[in-house]
């Protein structure tokens, strides 16, 4: 009973510190073969003006997209990019970018 109840209690904790991180890597992943073109397959970008995202800390590539999408950062195409994207498929993103290595 003791195993069990420690079980659930695990299980819970994983949970909520999933839902904590709130973005979804395996969604994000879905959803990253249109940045593919410009930042790499992998985060990595073989263009000396698209920086690499792998790696990049999730609350950072989170607050970037968000800012390219109201505005408050300014960029042609990331303007164009993040238009489209809601808040799910940013926290989405992040998530995948920032477990990329
Ligand atoms: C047409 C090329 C292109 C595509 C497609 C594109 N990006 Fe970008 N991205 C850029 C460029 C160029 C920059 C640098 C912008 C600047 O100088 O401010 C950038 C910057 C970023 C940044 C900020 C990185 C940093 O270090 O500050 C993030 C995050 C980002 N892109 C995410 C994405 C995501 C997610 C997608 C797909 C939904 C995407 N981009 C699609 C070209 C692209």
């Amino acid at each position: 009973m003791k195993t069990f109840t420690t079980t659930l209690l695990a299980a819970a904790l994983a949970v909520a510190s999933f839902s904590a991180l709130a973005g979804d890597p395996v969604a994000g992943k879905a959803k990253a073969m249109s940045c593919a073109g410009c930042h790499g397959a992998n985060g990595i970008s073989n263009n000396g003006m698209w920086p690499n995202l792998a790696g990049q800390k999730e609350a950072y590539l989170a607050s970037q997209l968000q800012m390219f999408k109201d505005g408050r950062r300014n960029n042609a195409m990331m303007s164009a990019m993040s238009k489209g994207l809601s808040d799910a498929d940013i926290a989405n993103l992040a998530a995948y970018y920032a477990g990329l290595k």
